[in-house]
């Protein structure tokens, strides 16, 4: 399953970056107006920090207008995946921006019919609101496995599932089981995943007992294998 991280904050991106496990990042309006920063110059930071897709939305809702901006999105990197809402206009650009050769996001799926549209429109991701659907008493990671088993019927469909909304570990864990083929996590979730109290604890133990050895590998001149 692929890693992307889930936010705008540039600081945050290349930390996670860093230790090598990101393989792109989602951004929308709500994260992009929580930096206060640029738009387009933060899309650009991010595309050259990340060599993955890098999601950019949309801000229009009609088809002509998402086109356009969709277009300029485009030019800013190589890596820019356009991201759209999953409604009528939002399918009619990402049909068009497919066709001209753009990744296309088709963000907002809340239904499996709405993700079959969505493979049928040419999107190179489809993005189901996992952490949204919990929140008014449905099955988020339900959604992610229905989609997983339709797609699979259809071979033809290049369209992988984003699972986005995580708001847990056990969500991440949910989400590899139902088979999405990406998750997008927010940074402190992201962060978590590392964390085992037996993990620490273990660590903690050889750390001592190795201490009372006396030696250290990097001092030990001895190279012979044995
Ligand atoms: C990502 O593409 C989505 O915009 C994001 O995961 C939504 O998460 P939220 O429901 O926590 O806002």
């Amino acid at each position: 399953m692929k890693f992307f991280v889930d936010t705008a904050d540039v600081a945050e991106i290349r930390d996670l970056a860093d230790k090598g496990l990101l393989d792109g990042v989602t951004t929308n309006p709500s994260l992009i107006a929580k930096t206060g920063r640029n738009f387009i110059e933060t899309i650009r930071e991010i595309c050259a920090i990340v060599p993955g897709p890098v999601s950019a939305e949309v801000s229009s809702i009609d088809a002509e207008t998402m086109i356009a901006e969709g277009r300029k999105l485009a030019r800013i990197a190589e890596n820019v995946t356009v991201k759209v809402p999953l409604t009528w206009d939002g399918l009619k650009a990402c049909r068009t921006l497919a066709n001209e050769g753009t990744m296309v996001n088709v963000t907002l799926c809340f239904s499996a019919n709405q993700a079959l549209l969505a493979a049928k429109a040419g999107a190179s991701f489809v993005s189901p609101f996992v952490g949204r659907l919990d929140d008014i008493g449905e099955d988020g990671i339900g959604l992610i496995r229905d989609i997983r088993e339709i797609y699979d019927n259809y071979p033809d469909f290049g369209t992988e599932i984003l699972a986005a909304s995580l708001r847990s570990p056990r969500h991440v864990t949910d989400a590899a089981l139902a088979g999405a083929d990406v998750s997008t996590i927010p940074p402190s979730i992201m962060k978590m995943l590392v964390n085992h109290p037996l993990t620490e604890k273990g660590l903690a133990t050889f750390v001592s007992d190795w201490a009372k050895t006396g030696q250290t590998i990097l001092n030990d001149d001895d190279l012979r294998t044995v």
